[in-house]
């Protein structure tokens, strides 16, 4: 039994102010339900201290979008796993797909993000996907797959209870446009088959593999009630409580 994870990533939006009122809301919305799942926001860095403090005392859990590869030091500008840490946060976003395209995040910088978070016991959300030009080419299983090896590398993670894959198909995503629930299953099966190979069936079997790309409370259920989708990354509708709340209820069954 894999408890399904619904994680909003806000990208860059949600001053701190607003986030405050945000993450109540969602509590509001959540409290009644008392779902059978995990939820997790992950702000902007600047926000993810309020939303933590905000979050206290909730099921709500709180990530970043980021992580740097180093704990302290002469980086200006860059962000920790122990402030992170510090900050009340439990998750951090890696590899996203608007990192690799504007950020120029490779799959060496993924790996060693990932292992910043768990040094310090943080979740990584390990973030992939392949482009449209990818998929037409019939290079997707290809594509995922080399993110998916090269993004670990070296690293054994044991615990998959505290190890996130998140498939999002960079055509689906902010596009409206969703992957079928048959393409991601296919995409979602392969990744397990993967991890599998990688680091044994047990963690294969047990960890969580998030769709993200323009899910929405309307195509939610089709797609994590599929064996191998264990929740969702949420963009666009994170930023709504009802869309949100929405999701949560149409996904919050364990499978
Ligand atoms: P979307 O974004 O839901 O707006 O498509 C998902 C993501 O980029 O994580």
């Amino acid at each position: 039994m894999r408890k399904i994870i619904i994680a909003g990533n806000w990208k860059l939006n949600k001053k701190p102010k607003e986030t405050v009122a945000f993450v109540e809301d969602i509590w509001k919305g959540l409290e009644e339900r008392e779902p059978a799942c995990e939820v997790i926001v992950c702000p902007p860095f600047i926000s993810a201290p309020v939303a933590a403090a905000s979050a206290e005392g909730t099921a709500i859990r709180v990530g970043t979008q980021n992580i740097f590869w180093e704990d302290e030091g002469a980086f200006t500008g860059e962000v920790s796993g122990p402030m992170i840490k510090d900050a009340g946060c439990s998750h951090a976003i890696i590899g996203h797909s608007e990192r690799r395209q504007y950020f120029g995040e490779t799959n060496e910088t993924v790996k060693r993000r990932i292992e910043a978070a768990l040094r310090n016991d943080l979740v990584p959300i390990f973030c992939l996907g392949e482009t449209l030009e990818e998929r037409e080419d019939g290079k997707t299983s290809e594509v995922v797959e080399t993110q998916l090896r090269e993004g670990l590398g070296d690293l054994r993670p044991h615990n998959p209870e505290r190890f996130v894959l998140a498939y999002e198909p960079v055509w689906a995503i902010g596009t409206g446009k969703t992957a079928t629930p048959e393409q991601a299953q296919e995409v979602h099966a392969f990744l397990r088959e993967q991890l599998g190979k990688l680091l044994g069936t047990n963690f294969a079997e047990n960890v969580r593999i998030l769709y993200g790309g323009s899910m929405k409370p309307n195509n939610a259920k089709a797609l994590t009630s599929r064996p191998d989708i264990d929740g969702g990354l949420i963009g666009g509708a994170s930023l709504k409580v009802d869309d949100f709340i929405g999701i949560i209820a149409e996904s919050c069954t364990e499978h």
